[in-house]
């Protein structure tokens, strides 16, 4: 990349856990803590990702999207694009099958896995088991002389959020997650939709670049022009930066989950590509 420098982008992390072990509440309530979030009383969300500010300016980008099934399939298609998975245990409840699932899944992808310790605001959580339990699948938290870090939390009471958001973005500093925003847009969509009155739209977690409005671009086999961008709380943007969610606007047919979007130099270039594409 001779066009820039590269600069640290936030994180991208996926929750995954047992089921009721509190993914989407933990979702909710860090959704929450967004100190840019606008009026008090509820914030909507538009897309299947999000991204929260932190107090120190900081930004995690989550997608709640990839559920385990999305996860593997994403990855199934070579579109890798968790740095982080966030694994919800109940501490009431402690490792059930398909937290053993969502370990396995992470391991094999090399994503570094957080434990959230969840529900401890129960009278029957106990934390400590969860720990023990942990080591029976190769996971040994720090405290115990490992290297995954672990926060215990409820997402329902509200305790610790920032904790795990300070633990998310250190394991991030750790990763050294790096863009180059003045380049052309790279990324990968997450999601895509026809809907009435808008065409198709495609929810893209930009990678590296910077996506615009106007901008040529392929995705799958698909190309089209950017006629509009839309955040996470469904506001128009002109540009999208890595690591940031959009919706996209403007594309001639309907991409896949997993797709990769390139922003290409002319409409000759991004028919030239999607037709290569297409044969394969
Ligand atoms: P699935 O999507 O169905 O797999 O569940 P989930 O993992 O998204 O769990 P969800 O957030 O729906 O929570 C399941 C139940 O646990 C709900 O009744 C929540 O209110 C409750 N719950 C979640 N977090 C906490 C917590 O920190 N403390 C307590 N006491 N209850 C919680
Ligand atoms: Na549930
Ligand atoms: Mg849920």
């Amino acid at each position: 990349d001779t066009e820039g420098d590269l600069l640290p982008r936030p994180p991208v992390v996926t929750i995954m856990g047992h089921v009721d072990h509190g993914k989407t509440s933990l979702l909710d309530a860090l959704r929450a803590t967004d100190v840019v979030a606008g009026e008090a009383g509820g914030i909507t969300q538009h897309i299947g990702a999000y991204q929260v500010t932190m107090p120190s300016g900081h930004k995690i980008t989550f997608l709640d999207t990839p559920g385990h099934a999305a996860f593997t399939e994403m990855r199934a298609r070579g579109a890798n694009v968790t740095d982080i998975v966030v694994l919800v245990v109940a501490a009431n409840d402690s490792i059930m099958p398909q937290t053993i699932e969502a370990i396995n899944h992470a391991k094999a992808a090399g994503v570094p896995i957080i434990v959230a310790i969840n529900k401890i605001d129960l009278p029957d959580a106990n934390p400590n088991k969860v720990r023990q339990d942990l080591l029976q699948h190769e996971i040994v938290l720090e405290e115990m002389g490992g290297d995954t870090m672990a926060v215990e939390l409820s997402a329902k009471k509200k305790i610790n959020l920032d904790k795990l958001e300070e633990t998310i973005l250190l394991q991030a500093e750790m990763l050294n997650l790096r863009a180059n925003p003045n380049r052309r847009a790279n990324g990968t969509v997450v999601e895509a939709k026809l809907e009435q009155g808008r065409g198709n739209v495609a929810t893209v977690l930009v990678e590296n670049g910077t996506l615009r409005v106007g901008d040529i671009f392929v995705a799958g086999a698909e190309s089209g022009r950017v006629r509009a961008l839309l955040d996470d709380r469904g506001n128009s943007v002109k540009q999208a930066l890595p690591g940031q969610p959009v919706e996209v606007l403007g594309l001639q047919g309907a991409p896949e989950a997993g797709d990769k979007i390139n922003v290409v130099e002319d409409d000759a270039r991004a028919r030239e590509i999607a037709a290569y594409r297409a044969r394969k």
